[in-house]
């Protein structure tokens, strides 16, 4: 099975695509992801979205394509792919079609996560992630248990990213708008599309992704 996550800066897709990893065997690939690993280990490519992802534009079509073919390029996860912060752009969306069409695969789910602009607000300038494996936490919605120690893994590298400030949520909101928010258009028109509402607990939205995925 091959889904999307799709919906604004903070709602909840890398968390939720963490749960669907765990239960189902699937791959997340989360472009925001991939693009911070190649800014750590600067590489020539991250260093020039840097800045780019700092102020909270999109970076190019060419290049964020670009990292989803060569993961494509390889073998095909037991449960799948959850594409996690891509397609972005209508560009993105054509894109993908096409990867998973030479693969002989389909996508199976586009779940759009709905949640309100001052929802994301709290939500990005509460977020801090695990250094060492990933996992995401909320200053107040989701803890560690330990302070300053990840739950998961017991690393102490706790970090918070350097786009989670308001001025740069705002242009990640924009960004949203105007060129990602189309594309619940675009699945809804080819059938597509399923929502869920992602302001509810953590663990009620997974579920309701679940239900989605046990029928597609
Ligand atoms: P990316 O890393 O994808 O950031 P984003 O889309 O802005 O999304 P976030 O990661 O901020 O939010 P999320 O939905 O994953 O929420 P999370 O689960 O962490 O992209 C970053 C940048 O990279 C972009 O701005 C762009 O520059 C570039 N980029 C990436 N992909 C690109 C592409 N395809 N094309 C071009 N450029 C690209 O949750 C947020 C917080 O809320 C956490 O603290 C969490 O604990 C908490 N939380 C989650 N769910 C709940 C809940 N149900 N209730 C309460 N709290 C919750
Ligand atoms: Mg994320």
């Amino acid at each position: 099975m091959n889904i999307i996550l799709l919906g604004p800066p903070g709602a909840g897709k890398g968390t939720q695509a963490r749960t669907l990893v765990e239960e189902r065997a699937m791959e997340q690939l989360s472009t925001g992801d991939m693009l911070r690993a190649a800014k750590d280990s600067g590489t020539e490519m991250g260093n020039r979205v840097a800045d780019v992802m700092a102020r909270g534009e999109l970076v190019t079509d060419e290049i964020v394509i670009g990292l989803i073919e060569e993961r494509l390029a390889g073998d095909r996860p037991e449960g799948g792919f959850i594409f996690d912060g891509f397609p972005r752009t209508l560009a993105q969306a054509d894109a993908l079609g096409e990867l998973l069409r030479r693969r002989g695969e389909t996508l199976d789910a586009v779940i759009s996560m709905q949640v309100e602009d001052e929802a994301l607000v709290r939500r990005v300038s509460g977020r801090f992630t695990c250094g060492n494996c990933g996992e995401v936490y909320h200053d107040e919605t989701r803890p560690t248990s330990e302070e300053g120690v990840c739950d998961h893994c017991g690393s102490t590298d706790l970090r918070r990213r350097a786009d989670d400030n308001a001025e740069s949520l705002k242009q990640r909101l924009l960004e949203y708008y105007k060129k990602t928010s189309p594309l619940i258009g675009y699945y809804y028109a080819r059938d597509e599309l399923s929502s869920v509402d992602g302001l509810g607990e953590i663990a009620a939205v997974s579920s309701a992704i679940s239900s989605i995925l046990d029928k597609a």
